[in-house]
């Protein structure tokens, strides 16, 4: 029997490692137990981080390709050595996994390695690891457990020509034909990874745009975009199935309102359709704690329906992101340590790291609309920003929405370059309930993509000058 923890988090991830070191940080006693064998979740291992490092590089291959010539620039000779961009990518994860550790250390969290359940409140058990189980007696725990890709029916994931986003970052070779199942984020990323690459990507999708959960303006312009740059779409269609013959993978589509199907043949297929809490056989239902029919976790402020149990991140009702995860850690931790911890959920960017950008936060345009909420918008063009034209960056937008009653901005959209950076800007503004007035008269460095913002927040009040 080990002596009492003040805290046991069950879950590596951005929620779990972070709620670990503000726990450790405030003087509890804290342990994390993670059953991957490395710590970061899927975070670090298998999602943000080596997404956005093939992302990187893609870009930076097409941009030799195809962007170079234009500014003056010739490259002679162009080669893609995958393996290394492989081997860099999987460096990145390496460092920033073993980075995570050594913050375990440095904040006195014990990192338990294997499975966590949960026996009753106060009790957690540990299977799996070298050792035999363990079990971890502690005045609270925190599900930090996450999520994993949702499976298509129909469809097998063997994670080598019919793959999920684990595979999909591990391919050995750049495949001729790719199609990605969803139009969410990972589709778009990933297939923006493949096609840059060299692969012919059609996406198919059950909606009628890409990106549903963002602005209505913003899909559409990032549908046009993105065909722009040779990704093909099917969407209002759904895959019912995926044969193998021979080499080929044969994808069947039908229209999502039913009709005469089709084939698309494919040598890779990924599927993207969304992801799913991984709470099942945790000792949940034992123990009480309420999760709904799909394994979310049902919580108050991080908590559950049973004292002394917590959950965040991924396994919880929300967003599933890193930032809203580690967000939820902390407010969690401090919480447990007595102190004051909220998540203001309406202040939640999101971004998705195609080229370009696109960044949010806030309400959408059919939100408010939805909601009976009045509300002015400000929008500015990429086009008539002086740093983007300079780059040959000119596609997208920055708006802005204001409520009207309140003079509050309740909603920020952006594509173009650098937009994922250009959205804290409207994070603080809306953590300090500014106005788009507020903005407009901050003076922005010129000249800066984020003049963008400043000009959409003029156009709210009907004084933009730039365009
Ligand atoms: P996770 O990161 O999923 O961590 C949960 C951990 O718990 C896992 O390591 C798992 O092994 C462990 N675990 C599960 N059950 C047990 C158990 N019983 N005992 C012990 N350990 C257990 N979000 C962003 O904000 N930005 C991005 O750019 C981004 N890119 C992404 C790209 C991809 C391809 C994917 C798949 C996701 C991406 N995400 C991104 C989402 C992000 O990864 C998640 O929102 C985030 O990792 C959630 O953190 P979490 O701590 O809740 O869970
Ligand atoms: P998603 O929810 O973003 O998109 C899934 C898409 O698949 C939707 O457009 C949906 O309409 C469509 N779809 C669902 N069922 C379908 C079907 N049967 N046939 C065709 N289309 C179908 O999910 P995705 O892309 O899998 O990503 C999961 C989550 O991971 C994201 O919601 C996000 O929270 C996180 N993530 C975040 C990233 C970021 O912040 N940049 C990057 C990658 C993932």
């Amino acid at each position: 029997m080990s002596e009492l923890y003040d805290v046991v988090i069950v879950g590596g991830g951005p929620g779990g490692y972070n709620c670990a070191i503000r726990a450790g940080q405030l003087g509890l006693k804290t342990a994390i137990v993670e059953s991957r064998g490395r710590l970061g979740g899927t975070c670090l291992n298998v999602g943000c981080i080596p997404s956005k490092a093939l992302l990187h590089t893609s870009d930076l291959y097409e941009a030799a390709a195809k962007r170079f010539p234009a500014m003056g620039i010739g490259v002679a000779g162009l080669t893609l050595d995958l393996a290394q961009m492989m081997k860099q990518k999987d460096a990145a994860v390496d460092g920033l996994t073993k980075g995570v550790e050594f913050l375990m250390k440095k904040n006195k969290v014990d990192y338990i390695i294997g499975r966590g359940r949960v026996e009753a409140p106060g009790r957690v058990v540990v299977t799996g690891a070298a050792a035999d189980s363990k079990i971890l007696e502690t005045k609270n725990i925190v599900i930090a457990t996450g999520s994993e890709p949702a499976p298509l029916p129909g469809v097998t994931i063997d994670e080598r020509r019919i793959v999920s986003s684990t595979g999909a970052l591990e391919l050995t070779a750049v495949p001729r034909r790719m199609i990605v199942i969803g139009a969410g984020v990972i589709g778009l990323e990933l297939g923006s990874v493949w096609r840059r690459l060299g692969a012919d990507v059609t996406v198919v999708e059950f909606l009628d745009r890409v990106l549903p959960t963002n602005d209505g303006e913003v899909s559409a312009q990032m549908l046009r975009i993105l065909k722009k740059q040779g990704m093909k779409f099917e969407l209002s269609s759904k895959v019912t199935g995926v044969e193998e013959i021979g080499e080929s993978l044969l994808v069947a589509i039908e229209p999502a309102a039913g009709g005469a199907g089709r084939t698309l043949e494919a040598d890779i297929v990924l599927v993207a359709i969304g992801r799913r809490a991984v709470t099942a056989d945790m000792g949940l239902a034992e123990c009480g704690v309420a999760v709904d029919r799909r394994g979310v976790i049902a919580v108050d402020d991080g908590r559950t329906n049973i004292a002394g149990v917590w959950a965040i991140g991924d396994c919880t009702p929300g967003p599933m992101l890193a930032h809203k995860a580690e967000e939820e850690g902390i407010a969690v931790a401090q919480k447990i340590a007595g102190q004051w911890g909220h998540v203001n959920a309406d202040v939640i960017p999101a971004v998705v790291y195609t080229s370009p950008e696109v960044a949010s936060v806030g309400k959408t345009e059919e939100e408010l609309k939805a909601a009976g909420i009045a509300y002015k918008a400000g929008k500015f063009p990429m086009s008539a920003n002086s740093r983007a034209r300079a780059n040959h960056e000119m596609d997208g937008f920055v708006k802005i929405l204001e409520d009207e009653a309140g003079k509050r901005i309740v909603g920020a959209h952006i594509i173009g370059a650098g937009a994922g950076e250009m959205i804290g800007e409207m994070c603080v503004a809306m953590e300090f309930a500014a106005s788009a007035e507020d903005v407009a008269r901050t003076c922005h460095a010129h000249p800066t993509v984020s003049e963008a913002m400043r000009e959409a927040a003029k156009a709210v009040d009907n004084w933009l000058m730039q365009a």
